[in-house]
Protein backbone atom coordinates (compact mmCIF):
# COMPACT_ATOMS: atom_id res chain seq x y z
CA UNK A 1 0.00 0.00 0.00
CA UNK A 2 1.52 3.61 -1.26
CA UNK A 3 1.51 6.81 1.19
CA UNK A 4 -2.00 8.01 -0.55
CA UNK A 5 -3.53 4.83 0.47
CA UNK A 6 -2.20 4.62 3.79
CA UNK A 7 -2.88 8.06 4.87
CA UNK A 8 -6.80 7.61 3.61
CA UNK A 9 -7.28 4.29 5.82
CA UNK A 10 -5.64 6.28 8.96
CA UNK A 11 -7.79 9.40 8.32
CA UNK A 12 -10.96 6.91 8.18
CA UNK A 13 -10.44 5.93 11.41
CA UNK A 14 -10.88 9.46 12.77
CA UNK A 15 -8.65 9.22 15.49
CA UNK A 16 -8.87 11.32 18.75
CA UNK A 17 -4.94 12.42 18.47
CA UNK A 18 -2.99 12.17 21.73
CA UNK A 19 -0.03 12.34 19.05
CA UNK A 20 1.94 15.29 17.26
CA UNK A 21 1.39 17.57 15.38
CA UNK A 22 -0.20 20.07 17.92
CA UNK A 23 -2.94 21.11 15.21
CA UNK A 24 -4.58 17.47 16.95
CA UNK A 25 -6.54 16.98 13.16
CA UNK A 26 -6.40 20.68 12.08
CA UNK A 27 -7.88 22.29 15.05
CA UNK A 28 -7.29 26.19 15.22
CA UNK A 29 -5.73 26.41 11.95
CA UNK A 30 -7.43 28.61 9.68
CA UNK A 31 -10.07 27.71 6.83
CA UNK A 32 -8.01 28.55 3.88
CA UNK A 33 -5.19 25.46 5.27
CA UNK A 34 -7.42 23.09 6.06
CA UNK A 35 -7.60 21.10 3.17
CA UNK A 36 -3.90 19.85 3.50
CA UNK A 37 -4.58 19.12 7.22
CA UNK A 38 -5.78 15.64 6.58
CA UNK A 39 -2.74 14.27 5.86
CA UNK A 40 -0.41 16.20 8.38
CA UNK A 41 0.51 13.59 10.61
CA UNK A 42 3.25 11.93 12.21
CA UNK A 43 5.22 8.22 12.43
CA UNK A 44 1.58 6.48 14.22
CA UNK A 45 1.12 3.21 13.41
CA UNK A 46 0.67 2.97 9.86
CA UNK A 47 2.52 5.69 8.69
CA UNK A 48 5.72 4.34 8.24
CA UNK A 49 8.87 6.44 8.95
CA UNK A 50 11.09 8.15 5.94
CA UNK A 51 14.46 7.23 7.91
CA UNK A 52 13.70 3.60 8.48
CA UNK A 53 10.89 3.12 5.66
CA UNK A 54 9.34 -0.48 5.99
CA UNK A 55 5.67 -0.29 4.43
CA UNK A 56 3.59 2.90 2.94
CA UNK A 57 6.77 4.86 2.16
CA UNK A 58 9.07 2.10 1.20
CA UNK A 59 6.75 1.07 -1.58
CA UNK A 60 5.87 5.11 -2.53
CA UNK A 61 10.12 4.92 -2.85
CA UNK A 62 9.85 1.87 -4.55
CA UNK A 63 7.49 3.06 -7.22
CA UNK A 64 9.21 6.29 -7.72
CA UNK A 65 12.19 3.85 -8.12
CA UNK A 66 10.62 1.69 -10.83
CA UNK A 67 8.92 5.08 -12.57
CA UNK A 68 12.62 6.10 -13.25
CA UNK A 69 14.26 3.52 -13.44
CA UNK A 70 16.47 3.63 -10.75
CA UNK A 71 18.27 1.12 -8.59
CA UNK A 72 17.67 2.62 -5.70
CA UNK A 73 15.23 6.27 -4.95
CA UNK A 74 15.07 7.98 -1.90
CA UNK A 75 11.92 10.64 -1.93
CA UNK A 76 13.44 14.10 -0.03
CA UNK A 77 11.33 17.19 1.95
CA UNK A 78 14.41 19.13 1.58
CA UNK A 79 14.36 19.64 -1.86
CA UNK A 80 17.55 19.02 -4.13
CA UNK A 81 19.64 21.35 -2.00
CA UNK A 82 19.12 18.70 0.92
CA UNK A 83 19.86 15.34 -2.25
CA UNK A 84 22.94 17.32 -3.74
CA UNK A 85 24.59 18.39 -0.53
CA UNK A 86 24.38 14.59 0.57
CA UNK A 87 25.46 13.19 -2.50
CA UNK A 88 28.81 15.42 -2.36
CA UNK A 89 29.30 15.12 1.35
CA UNK A 90 28.88 10.96 1.07
CA UNK A 91 31.05 10.53 -2.94
CA UNK A 92 33.98 12.58 -1.24
CA UNK A 93 36.12 12.50 1.71
CA UNK A 94 37.52 15.44 2.84
CA UNK A 95 39.95 17.66 0.89
CA UNK A 96 39.51 15.84 -2.28
CA UNK A 97 39.21 17.19 -5.53
CA UNK A 98 35.81 17.86 -7.34
CA UNK A 99 35.31 19.67 -10.95
CA UNK A 100 32.12 21.69 -10.86
CA UNK A 101 30.46 24.13 -13.59
CA UNK A 102 30.89 27.16 -12.65
CA UNK A 103 27.27 27.96 -12.88
CA UNK A 104 26.09 25.71 -10.07
CA UNK A 105 23.67 26.00 -8.06
CA UNK A 106 24.05 27.43 -4.19
CA UNK A 107 24.13 24.11 -2.43
CA UNK A 108 27.00 22.72 -4.53
CA UNK A 109 29.35 25.11 -3.17
CA UNK A 110 27.92 25.19 0.07
CA UNK A 111 28.77 21.26 0.14
CA UNK A 112 32.35 22.33 -1.48
CA UNK A 113 32.83 24.12 1.78
CA UNK A 114 31.42 21.86 3.81
CA UNK A 115 33.59 18.85 3.16
CA UNK A 116 36.41 21.67 2.55
CA UNK A 117 36.75 20.29 -1.17
CA UNK A 118 39.12 21.64 -3.72
CA UNK A 119 36.72 22.68 -6.62
CA UNK A 120 37.87 22.46 -9.94
CA UNK A 121 35.69 24.94 -12.15
CA UNK A 122 34.64 24.49 -15.67
CA UNK A 123 32.98 27.71 -17.29
CA UNK A 124 30.05 26.97 -19.48
CA UNK A 125 29.22 27.85 -23.33
CA UNK A 126 26.95 30.59 -23.52
CA UNK A 127 24.42 32.35 -25.99
CA UNK A 128 25.82 35.69 -26.60
CA UNK A 129 22.47 37.38 -27.60
CA UNK A 130 20.50 35.61 -24.79
CA UNK A 131 23.14 35.66 -22.34
CA UNK A 132 22.10 32.04 -20.92
CA UNK A 133 24.37 29.21 -20.57
CA UNK A 134 23.95 26.53 -23.12
CA UNK A 135 26.32 23.54 -22.20
CA UNK A 136 29.53 22.24 -21.61
CA UNK A 137 32.34 21.38 -24.12
CA UNK A 138 33.20 18.03 -23.51
CA UNK A 139 37.35 19.12 -24.71
CA UNK A 140 37.68 21.30 -22.10
CA UNK A 141 36.28 19.23 -19.58
CA UNK A 142 38.74 17.21 -20.32
CA UNK A 143 41.69 19.39 -20.37
CA UNK A 144 40.57 20.25 -16.93
CA UNK A 145 40.25 17.04 -15.46
CA UNK A 146 44.03 16.83 -16.77
CA UNK A 147 44.72 19.39 -14.68
CA UNK A 148 43.15 17.63 -11.41
CA UNK A 149 45.75 15.60 -9.59
CA UNK A 150 43.51 13.09 -8.02
CA UNK A 151 39.76 13.78 -9.61
CA UNK A 152 37.01 12.24 -7.03
CA UNK A 153 33.73 13.40 -8.38
CA UNK A 154 32.15 15.77 -10.62
CA UNK A 155 29.13 17.83 -10.72
CA UNK A 156 27.56 18.96 -13.56
CA UNK A 157 23.55 21.08 -13.86
CA UNK A 158 21.55 19.10 -16.67
CA UNK A 159 19.16 20.68 -18.22
CA UNK A 160 20.54 24.01 -17.47
CA UNK A 161 17.82 26.41 -15.74
CA UNK A 162 17.29 27.36 -19.09
CA UNK A 163 15.88 24.09 -19.84
CA UNK A 164 18.62 23.28 -22.22
CA UNK A 165 19.74 19.23 -22.88
CA UNK A 166 22.88 19.39 -24.07
CA UNK A 167 25.18 16.28 -24.94
CA UNK A 168 25.73 15.26 -21.66
CA UNK A 169 26.70 11.60 -22.20
CA UNK A 170 30.51 12.33 -23.96
CA UNK A 171 31.25 14.11 -20.35
CA UNK A 172 29.60 11.59 -18.19
CA UNK A 173 32.01 8.76 -20.15
CA UNK A 174 35.17 11.53 -19.81
CA UNK A 175 34.19 11.52 -15.96
CA UNK A 176 33.77 7.94 -15.93
CA UNK A 177 37.61 7.32 -18.00
CA UNK A 178 39.06 9.09 -15.10
CA UNK A 179 37.23 7.23 -12.41
CA UNK A 180 35.28 10.17 -10.92
CA UNK A 181 31.93 9.64 -9.73
CA UNK A 182 29.22 11.61 -11.09
CA UNK A 183 26.47 13.40 -9.83
CA UNK A 184 24.33 15.36 -11.97
CA UNK A 185 22.17 18.15 -10.36
CA UNK A 186 18.57 17.65 -12.42
CA UNK A 187 16.46 19.97 -10.49
CA UNK A 188 15.20 20.74 -13.49
CA UNK A 189 14.32 17.90 -15.12
CA UNK A 190 12.17 15.73 -12.76
CA UNK A 191 9.49 15.43 -15.88
CA UNK A 192 11.49 14.42 -18.96
CA UNK A 193 10.70 10.83 -18.26
CA UNK A 194 7.27 11.90 -18.29
CA UNK A 195 7.50 13.80 -21.52
CA UNK A 196 9.72 11.30 -23.39
CA UNK A 197 10.42 12.88 -26.49
CA UNK A 198 14.63 13.50 -27.82
CA UNK A 199 15.38 14.78 -23.74
CA UNK A 200 16.50 11.99 -22.30
CA UNK A 201 17.50 11.79 -18.15
CA UNK A 202 20.88 11.97 -17.52
CA UNK A 203 19.38 8.33 -15.16
CA UNK A 204 19.01 6.96 -18.48
CA UNK A 205 22.65 8.17 -19.76
CA UNK A 206 25.03 6.97 -17.39
CA UNK A 207 25.06 9.71 -14.58
CA UNK A 208 25.70 7.29 -11.22
CA UNK A 209 23.73 9.94 -9.39
CA UNK A 210 20.75 11.75 -9.98
CA UNK A 211 18.97 14.70 -8.50
CA UNK A 212 15.67 16.50 -9.14
CA UNK A 213 13.33 18.76 -7.80
CA UNK A 214 9.87 17.42 -8.30
CA UNK A 215 8.04 20.51 -7.27
CA UNK A 216 9.92 22.66 -10.05
CA UNK A 217 8.50 21.25 -13.34
CA UNK A 218 5.76 18.51 -11.91
CA UNK A 219 2.67 18.69 -10.20
CA UNK A 220 4.01 18.32 -6.60
CA UNK A 221 4.40 20.41 -3.67
CA UNK A 222 7.40 22.86 -2.94
CA UNK A 223 10.69 21.19 -1.38
CA UNK A 224 9.56 17.61 -2.75
CA UNK A 225 12.46 16.24 -4.65
CA UNK A 226 14.59 12.90 -4.98
CA UNK A 227 17.76 11.47 -5.34
CA UNK A 228 18.19 8.58 -7.61
CA UNK A 229 21.28 5.69 -8.07
CA UNK A 230 21.65 4.55 -11.53
CA UNK A 231 21.46 0.53 -11.92
CA UNK A 232 25.03 0.62 -13.45
CA UNK A 233 26.55 3.10 -10.61
CA UNK A 234 30.00 3.42 -9.85
CA UNK A 235 29.44 4.02 -6.24
CA UNK A 236 31.48 1.99 -3.29
CA UNK A 237 29.07 0.47 -0.69
CA UNK A 238 30.67 2.99 1.71
CA UNK A 239 29.73 6.00 -0.21
CA UNK A 240 26.27 4.79 -1.19
CA UNK A 241 25.84 3.98 2.72
CA UNK A 242 27.48 7.60 3.57
CA UNK A 243 25.27 9.51 1.41
CA UNK A 244 22.17 7.95 2.99
CA UNK A 245 23.54 8.26 6.64
CA UNK A 246 23.62 12.47 5.40
CA UNK A 247 19.87 11.84 4.01
CA UNK A 248 18.89 11.08 7.83
CA UNK A 249 21.56 13.98 9.19
CA UNK A 250 20.29 16.67 7.45
CA UNK A 251 16.72 15.77 6.70
CA UNK A 252 14.09 16.98 9.86
CA UNK A 253 13.20 13.29 11.88
CA UNK A 254 9.49 14.83 11.29
CA UNK A 255 9.16 15.02 7.65
CA UNK A 256 6.00 16.61 6.17
CA UNK A 257 3.52 13.24 5.37
CA UNK A 258 1.55 16.42 3.19
CA UNK A 259 4.85 16.76 1.11
CA UNK A 260 5.50 12.88 1.07
CA UNK A 261 1.22 12.32 -0.01
CA UNK A 262 2.28 15.08 -2.40
CA UNK A 263 4.71 13.09 -4.15
CA UNK A 264 2.55 9.91 -4.37
CA UNK A 265 -0.22 11.81 -5.44
CA UNK A 266 1.98 13.35 -8.62
CA UNK A 267 3.05 9.60 -9.29
CA UNK A 268 0.08 8.50 -9.16
CA UNK A 269 -1.07 11.33 -11.71
CA UNK A 270 2.50 10.51 -13.75
CA UNK A 271 0.97 7.13 -14.53
CA UNK A 272 -2.14 7.32 -15.40
CA UNK A 273 -3.27 10.75 -17.20
CA UNK A 274 0.38 11.86 -17.42
CA UNK A 275 1.00 10.93 -21.09
CA UNK A 276 -2.48 12.29 -22.03
CA UNK A 277 -1.53 15.59 -20.45
CA UNK A 278 1.74 15.91 -21.72
CA UNK A 279 0.29 15.28 -25.44
CA UNK A 280 -1.80 18.02 -25.00
CA UNK A 281 1.03 20.67 -23.40
CA UNK A 282 3.39 19.42 -26.42
CA UNK A 283 0.64 20.52 -29.09
CA UNK A 284 -0.70 23.55 -27.06
CA UNK A 285 2.98 24.89 -26.65
CA UNK A 286 3.51 23.93 -30.51
CA UNK A 287 0.57 26.40 -31.48
CA UNK A 288 1.44 28.91 -28.87
CA UNK A 289 4.86 29.64 -30.75
CA UNK A 290 2.66 29.48 -34.26
CA UNK A 291 0.40 31.80 -32.34
CA UNK A 292 3.68 34.33 -31.47
CA UNK A 293 5.66 33.88 -34.60
CA UNK A 294 3.93 36.78 -36.47
CA UNK A 295 5.15 39.30 -33.62
CA UNK A 296 7.27 41.73 -34.32
CA UNK A 297 9.13 43.25 -31.60
CA UNK A 298 9.26 40.10 -29.42
CA UNK A 299 10.80 36.85 -30.29
CA UNK A 300 9.66 33.54 -29.24
CA UNK A 301 10.93 29.84 -30.34
CA UNK A 302 12.38 27.20 -29.35
CA UNK A 303 16.10 27.13 -28.55
CA UNK A 304 18.81 24.39 -29.67
CA UNK A 305 18.78 21.40 -27.51
CA UNK A 306 16.01 23.14 -25.55
CA UNK A 307 13.18 21.06 -23.97
CA UNK A 308 10.01 21.88 -24.98
CA UNK A 309 8.25 22.88 -20.98
CA UNK A 310 10.63 26.22 -20.67
CA UNK A 311 10.08 29.09 -23.19
CA UNK A 312 12.05 31.80 -23.23
CA UNK A 313 11.03 35.22 -24.67
CA UNK A 314 13.53 37.80 -26.16
CA UNK A 315 13.49 41.48 -27.76
CA UNK A 316 14.13 41.80 -31.20
CA UNK A 317 18.20 44.00 -31.40
CA UNK A 318 16.60 46.63 -33.17
CA UNK A 319 14.02 47.54 -30.36
CA UNK A 320 15.95 46.74 -27.52
CA UNK A 321 16.92 49.51 -25.28
CA UNK A 322 19.31 48.93 -22.46
CA UNK A 323 17.18 51.33 -20.19
CA UNK A 324 14.04 51.82 -21.47
CA UNK A 325 12.85 48.39 -23.14
CA UNK A 326 14.89 45.35 -21.76
CA UNK A 327 13.15 41.73 -20.60
CA UNK A 328 13.25 42.89 -16.82
CA UNK A 329 10.79 45.62 -18.12
CA UNK A 330 9.13 43.14 -20.44
CA UNK A 331 8.54 40.99 -16.53
CA UNK A 332 7.29 43.72 -14.88
CA UNK A 333 4.73 44.46 -17.30
CA UNK A 334 3.39 41.32 -17.58
CA UNK A 335 3.11 41.28 -13.44
CA UNK A 336 1.82 44.47 -13.41
CA UNK A 337 -1.00 44.85 -16.41
CA UNK A 338 -1.42 40.96 -17.07
CA UNK A 339 -1.06 39.74 -13.89
CA UNK A 340 1.48 37.02 -15.87
CA UNK A 341 4.44 35.77 -13.45
CA UNK A 342 7.24 34.68 -15.66
CA UNK A 343 10.14 33.07 -13.74
CA UNK A 344 12.88 34.52 -14.34
CA UNK A 345 14.09 37.18 -16.56
CA UNK A 346 17.13 39.10 -16.98
CA UNK A 347 17.95 41.94 -19.51
CA UNK A 348 17.98 39.70 -22.05
CA UNK A 349 15.39 37.54 -21.55
CA UNK A 350 12.06 36.00 -19.88
CA UNK A 351 12.28 32.41 -19.15
CA UNK A 352 8.58 31.30 -18.61
CA UNK A 353 8.07 27.96 -17.19
CA UNK A 354 4.98 25.41 -18.05
CA UNK A 355 3.56 22.18 -16.96
CA UNK A 356 1.29 19.37 -17.50
CA UNK A 357 -0.82 21.87 -15.17
CA UNK A 358 -1.09 24.92 -17.25
CA UNK A 359 -4.41 24.76 -18.80
CA UNK A 360 -5.40 26.85 -22.12
CA UNK A 361 -6.56 29.66 -20.70
CA UNK A 362 -2.99 30.24 -19.48
CA UNK A 363 -1.77 30.46 -22.84
CA UNK A 364 -4.55 32.73 -24.27
CA UNK A 365 -3.87 35.45 -21.58
CA UNK A 366 -0.01 35.09 -22.23
CA UNK A 367 -0.63 35.45 -26.33
CA UNK A 368 -3.07 38.46 -26.14
CA UNK A 369 -0.56 40.30 -23.24
CA UNK A 370 2.22 39.70 -25.79
CA UNK A 371 0.25 40.88 -28.52
CA UNK A 372 -0.40 44.03 -27.08
CA UNK A 373 3.14 44.66 -25.87
CA UNK A 374 4.40 43.95 -29.09
CA UNK A 375 2.28 46.75 -30.86
CA UNK A 376 3.00 49.38 -28.30
CA UNK A 377 6.88 49.39 -28.49
CA UNK A 378 8.66 51.64 -30.62
CA UNK A 379 12.43 51.31 -32.21
CA UNK A 380 15.36 51.33 -29.93
CA UNK A 381 16.44 54.43 -28.94
CA UNK A 382 19.68 53.23 -27.08
CA UNK A 383 20.82 50.02 -27.69
CA UNK A 384 23.33 47.54 -25.72
CA UNK A 385 26.72 48.70 -26.62
CA UNK A 386 28.84 45.84 -27.77
CA UNK A 387 31.89 47.74 -27.40
CA UNK A 388 31.65 48.10 -23.34
CA UNK A 389 29.25 45.39 -22.92
CA UNK A 390 31.27 41.84 -21.65
CA UNK A 391 29.81 38.65 -22.62
CA UNK A 392 28.55 35.99 -20.16
CA UNK A 393 31.12 33.58 -21.86
CA UNK A 394 34.03 35.81 -21.23
CA UNK A 395 33.17 36.81 -17.74
CA UNK A 396 32.42 33.20 -16.90
CA UNK A 397 35.34 31.90 -18.47
CA UNK A 398 37.41 34.67 -15.96
CA UNK A 399 35.57 33.45 -12.79
CA UNK A 400 36.13 29.63 -13.76
CA UNK A 401 40.16 30.50 -13.89
CA UNK A 402 42.46 28.76 -11.53
CA UNK A 403 44.08 31.68 -10.63
CA UNK A 404 41.10 33.61 -9.52
CA UNK A 405 40.92 30.98 -6.79
CA UNK A 406 43.33 31.86 -3.72
CA UNK A 407 41.59 30.86 -0.60
CA UNK A 408 38.93 27.84 -0.27
CA UNK A 409 35.96 29.11 0.67
CA UNK A 410 35.84 27.47 4.13
CA UNK A 411 39.73 29.08 4.64
CA UNK A 412 38.33 32.11 3.38
CA UNK A 413 35.46 31.83 6.05
CA UNK A 414 37.71 32.44 9.00
CA UNK A 415 39.63 35.44 8.11
CA UNK A 416 39.17 38.48 8.66
CA UNK A 417 37.10 40.41 6.54
CA UNK A 418 36.21 44.44 5.39
CA UNK A 419 33.14 46.04 3.66
CA UNK A 420 34.34 48.15 0.19
CA UNK A 421 32.16 49.68 -1.85
CA UNK A 422 31.69 47.42 -4.87
CA UNK A 423 33.36 49.92 -7.19
CA UNK A 424 36.57 49.19 -5.13
CA UNK A 425 36.70 45.58 -5.34
CA UNK A 426 38.47 44.73 -8.88
CA UNK A 427 41.74 42.75 -7.59
CA UNK A 428 40.79 42.27 -3.98
CA UNK A 429 39.57 39.13 -2.47
CA UNK A 430 36.24 38.46 -2.11
CA UNK A 431 35.30 37.86 1.53
CA UNK A 432 31.31 36.69 0.96
CA UNK A 433 28.94 34.74 -1.63
CA UNK A 434 27.43 37.11 -4.15
CA UNK A 435 24.30 35.39 -4.88
CA UNK A 436 21.73 36.84 -7.21
CA UNK A 437 17.88 34.91 -7.00
CA UNK A 438 17.04 33.51 -8.67
CA UNK A 439 18.92 31.54 -10.18
CA UNK A 440 20.96 30.67 -6.82
CA UNK A 441 24.43 30.70 -8.36
CA UNK A 442 27.21 32.38 -6.55
CA UNK A 443 28.84 34.40 -8.74
CA UNK A 444 31.58 35.34 -6.75
CA UNK A 445 32.89 33.08 -4.06
CA UNK A 446 34.83 33.80 -0.61
CA UNK A 447 38.84 33.84 -1.51
CA UNK A 448 38.15 34.37 -5.35
CA UNK A 449 39.97 37.27 -6.50
CA UNK A 450 37.24 39.77 -7.97
CA UNK A 451 38.10 40.44 -11.85
CA UNK A 452 36.64 43.33 -14.05
CA UNK A 453 34.82 41.02 -15.77
CA UNK A 454 33.15 39.24 -12.59
CA UNK A 455 31.42 43.11 -11.72
CA UNK A 456 28.93 42.62 -14.71
CA UNK A 457 27.89 39.76 -12.26
CA UNK A 458 26.91 41.57 -9.36
CA UNK A 459 23.53 43.33 -9.35
CA UNK A 460 23.56 46.87 -9.70
CA UNK A 461 21.46 47.17 -6.43
CA UNK A 462 24.42 45.84 -4.68
CA UNK A 463 26.38 49.05 -3.06
CA UNK A 464 28.82 47.46 -1.03
CA UNK A 465 31.03 43.85 -0.83
CA UNK A 466 32.91 41.81 1.98
CA UNK A 467 36.55 41.57 0.80
CA UNK A 468 39.23 39.99 2.94
CA UNK A 469 41.68 42.56 4.40
C1 LIG B 1 19.87 24.14 -10.87
C2 LIG B 1 19.31 24.03 -9.47
N1 LIG B 1 19.80 23.09 -8.67
C3 LIG B 1 19.33 22.93 -7.41
C4 LIG B 1 18.35 23.73 -6.91
C5 LIG B 1 17.83 23.51 -5.52
O1 LIG B 1 16.57 22.89 -5.60
P1 LIG B 1 15.52 22.90 -4.40
O2 LIG B 1 14.87 24.23 -4.41
O3 LIG B 1 14.57 21.78 -4.76
O4 LIG B 1 16.25 22.62 -3.15
C6 LIG B 1 17.81 24.75 -7.73
C7 LIG B 1 16.78 25.66 -7.19
O5 LIG B 1 16.53 26.73 -7.64
C8 LIG B 1 18.30 24.89 -9.04
O6 LIG B 1 17.83 25.84 -9.88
Amino acid sequence: MRLLKALGKINSERLTSFHMPGHKNGRLIGESLKPFLAYDITEIPGADNLHHSESCIEETKIAVSEYYGSKVSEILVGGSTVGLISAILGATNRGDEILINRNAHQSIYNAVELNGLKPFFIAPEFDDHLSIPIGIDAHRLRSRIEDMSAPKACVLTYPTYEGICYPIEDLIDACHDAGMIVIVDEAHGAHLKLFGGPYKSSLELGADIVIQSFHKTLPAMTQTACIHFSVSNRLSDFQLETILWHLKALQTSSPSYVLMASIDEMLCVMETKGPEYVKWLKSRIESFYKNVSGLGTLKCCNQVNQEISKIIVSIAPEYYDNEKWNCEILAEKLRNDYQIQVEYATKSMCLLMTSIANIDDDFVRLERALGQIDVATGKSVNPLDPQTHIPLGMVYESISDPSVQVFKANEARNMTRIKVPVKECVGKLAGEYVIPYPPGIPVIVPGERITLESLRLIPETMKEIYILR
